[in-house]
């Protein structure tokens, strides 16, 4: 079987954390647990209160707005963050379209990585930025 990989290596992998230097990395490491989802398995529901932040590490997830398909996320592309960031239930369901790993950050961590790491923060920011401009419809918005 093959050796589990380390979860700094996974870090330096995904593009929003890559150019942290190496203390960062291993910090946020180890606030960081691995997660696995079979296929089918609803990651986070719409209206629910957020606690995690999911990095996703293998796999593809659908995140659906109103039982409606918005767009599927695949390896190194993160969810969970808009709960946490503005305080308010989840904004979409988000569902594993096959087994799925993730690195899950809860609420307090996330938002302490988040002050440690401004370059982190702004890499964030922009990604989120444009899931709002290319969805409206789904945060209100419109
Ligand atoms: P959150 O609101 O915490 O929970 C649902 C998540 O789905 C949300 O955070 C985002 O991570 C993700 N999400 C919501 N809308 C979009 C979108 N338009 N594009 C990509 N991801 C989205």
């Amino acid at each position: 079987m093959a050796e589990p990989v380390p979860l700094v290596q996974q870090l330096v992998n995904v593009p929003i954390f890559k150019d942290l230097p190496a203390r960062s990395l291993e910090s946020i490491a180890r606030s960081m647990r691995e997660r696995t989802y079979e296929k089918g398995a609803v990651i986070v529901r719409q209206g629910d209160p957020g606690v995690g932040f999911f990095l996703i590490t293998d796999g593809v997830v659908e995140v659906s707005h109103d039982g409606h398909h918005v767009r599927d996320l695949g390896a190194g592309e993160f969810f969970g963050e808009m709960a946490l960031m503005e305080e308010r239930p989840r904004s979409a369901t988000v569902t594993a379209k096959e087994r799925t790993r993730c690195l899950q950050l809860v609420r307090w961590d996330f938002r302490a990585v988040l002050k440690e790491n401004p370059d982190l923060a702004v890499r964030m920011l922009e990604v989120v930025v444009q899931r709002l401009r290319e969805h409206p419809q789904s945060h209100e918005l419109d």
